[in-house]
């Protein structure tokens, strides 16, 4: 059985149909899926409809899986498998989060642009998020193509950014909200970490921008120009030409390609349930490595 691949543009963002996710996909199945999303870099599955663990198994099939929980303090009681990212406005016994719970509130920087688990060390491969419950309106999620994006900048530009080294940490992110409640141990537990700004997306094989809210600040330049650039590359690289806005429906599995993708879900009304569930991939080697820099001695002096 071969898969169906329905493209909503023309190198990005792909409907994927014929395939049952809840059964084991067999070694040639998987292999279409992963060339549709190295071309297309997001690739929704509809009337899917998985448990946790047959996204669990699905999304291992992919590679190895992250643990979650990075920031969440030792009261937190988790609803799901710890290989899986509570998306939801949900707590451990599916009660609706209140405004003020730490949980909700570090929810609402994914609606800043960023790519996920840049904040680490070994960044995210690839992300599947799956459909349990949609609020009737709003909760849409938007996804921007860093190929495209590194396509359309001048030349200049690329010449500028060739080779600079970032640094992020998820506490950017977090302080961009005004979110700045951390305690040491806490900080000390996600240090900053250094990533590639533009490197060849090792899918497709064509250069990408790699760019996040947890971005903070440029190696060999100023902390307020970096985050200049950083913010002027972020405002180019999610003009609408390069995005796509999904509206989920229940079963659908959406999986993007992290290393040459942002995201961000979009506002709804938290009086209304938002059940998603996210699997993580890990990437195979740091963006650094595998684009063959080296952490600038500044940053390791730090
Ligand atoms: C994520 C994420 C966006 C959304 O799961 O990594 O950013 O729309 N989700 O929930
Ligand atoms: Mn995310």
């Amino acid at each position: 059985m071969t898969i169906t691949i329905n493209p909503l543009h023309p190198d990005f963002f792909a409907e994927i149909g014929n395939v049952d996710l809840r059964q084991p996909v067999e070694p040639k199945t998987l292999g279409e899926i992963i060339a549709a999303l190295d071309k297309y870099a997001v690739v929704v599955f509809h009337d899917q409809h998985l448990s946790d663990d047959q996204q669990i198994a699905f999304s291992a099939q992919l590679g190895p899986l992250e643990t979650t929980r990075q920031t969440l303090r030792a009261d937190y009681k988790p609803r799901l498998n710890t290989h899986m990212s509570d998306i939801s406005n949900l707590d451990h016994q599916n009660r609706l989060l209140e405004r003020e719970n730490r949980r909700w509130m570090q929810g609402l920087a994914n609606r800043l642009w960023h790519t996920d688990s840049s904040f680490k060390r070994l960044q995210a491969k690839y992300s599947l998020l799956s459909a349990h419950v949609v609020p009737p309106k709003g909760g849409d999620t938007e996804f921007a193509d860093m190929r495209a994006a590194y396509d359309a900048l001048s030349d200049d530009m690329k010449r500028r950014i060739e080779g600079l080294v970032v640094e992020h940490s998820i506490f950017n992110s977090r302080a961009t909200l005004g979110f700045t409640d951390f305690v040491e141990e806490e900080r000390k537990g996600l240090p900053p970490v250094h990533h590639v700004l533009t490197w060849t997306h090792p899918g497709s094989k064509r250069k990408t921008l790699y760019l996040a809210s947890h971005a903070g600040r440029i190696f060999g330049m100023p902390v307020p120009e970096g985050r200049m650039l950083l913010h002027d590359l972020i405002e180019h690289a999610t003009q609408p030409k390069f995005t796509h806005t999904h509206r989920w429906k229940v079963g659908d599995l959406v999986i993007w390609d992290d290393r040459c993708t942002m995201h961000r879900a979009r506002d709804f009304d938290m009086s209304t349930v938002r059940d998603m569930r996210r699997t993580t991939v890990s990437d195979v080697a740091p963006t650094i490595e595998q684009a063959g820099l080296t952490v600038p001695r500044e940053a390791t002096a730090a």
